[in-house]
């Protein structure tokens, strides 16, 4: 099931794990060559890469800190050259440090902005002027974009950039048919819930309050992805698609 994807070519930020790693899995499954990236676990870009080479599409790690946009661009020169162009374009790395608003240090703040938002902002640069008409943009956001999560000011924050420069592409890309949309989860069990020092009771606590009685799996955000690059979304842009199980509805 899906569509067909032989021929395409897919980036996906920070796809060595988690929700990255599931949506580049489906992304080789339905045939596209995936470039994935990463930049502290070479043993997790590694695993990856093993895992998605089983679908014999082509697939690289690229090592690259999505918070240095330097590094950005030799991401982009290296898709250019290898396969001529991008088709699909997934912003999901993300970092943040725990902590309320007067806690928050310079660094920390400059790290989620640049790493989370303006490392979006700029794929988007570099992605654009080698994507054909059509083509497809996908970000990474969290509730944390629109509700107040205790410890998560800085991540939060950069969400919603993030929900907002998505909005701004989608403008000025339609006219090429390139639709920009936003994945937004509820609390999805990988690692980077670590952040939060009470992550086995939030994790309690977030399953009690959902309606659907349960967090998500990486699967599921996956699905939705899957569904946004797919010809049944073209007429669907701009827009930031909640996933959390009614979570953010009661
Ligand atoms: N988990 C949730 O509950 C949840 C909910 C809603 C939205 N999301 C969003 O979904 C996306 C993926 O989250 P996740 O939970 O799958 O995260 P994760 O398990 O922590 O994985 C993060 C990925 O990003 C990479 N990464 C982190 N910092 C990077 C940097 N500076 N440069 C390059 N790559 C970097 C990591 O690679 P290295 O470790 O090698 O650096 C890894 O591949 C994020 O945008 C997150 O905000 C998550």
């Amino acid at each position: 099931m899906g569509q067909d994807l032989k021929g395409k070519t897919a980036f996906v930020s920070g796809g060595t794990r988690g929700i990255g790693l599931a949506i580049a899995k489906r992304l080789s499954k339905q045939g596209a060559n995936v470039v994935i990236n990463y930049f502290r676990s070479r043993q997790s870009a590694d695993e990856a890469l093993a895992d998605i080479k089983e679908n014999g599409t082509e697939c690289y790690a690229h090592r690259a800190n999505m918070g240095n946009m330097d590094q950005i661009v030799p991401i982009f020169d290296k898709i250019k050259e290898k396969f001529g162009k991008l088709d699909i374009l997934v912003s999901n790395a993300a970092i943040g440090h725990y902590g309320t608003l007067l806690d928050i240090k310079d660094k920390n703040w400059n790290i989620s902005m640049e790493t989370n938002a303006h490392a979006f902002l700029k794929c988007i640069q570099l992605a654009e002027p080698m994507m054909p008409d059509k083509s497809r943009i996908v970000s990474l956001s969290s509730l944390g974009s629109i509700r107040y999560i205790p410890g998560y000011a800085s991540i939060g924050v950069s969400k919603s950039a993030i929900e907002n420069i998505t909005r701004y592409a989608a403008v000025e890309f339609a006219s090429r048919g390139i639709t920009v949309n936003c994945v937004s989860g509820g609390f999805i069990a990988t690692d980077a819930l670590k952040v939060f020092p009470n992550y086995k009771e939030m994790i309690a606590e977030v399953t009690a309050r959902t309606p659907m009685g349960r967090v998500g799996t990486v699967e599921e955000m996956a699905a939705v992805v899957l569904f946004l690059i797919s010809n049944e979304a073209s007429w669907l842009t701009g827009q930031t698609i909640i996933v959390d199980g009614g979570y953010s509805l009661p």
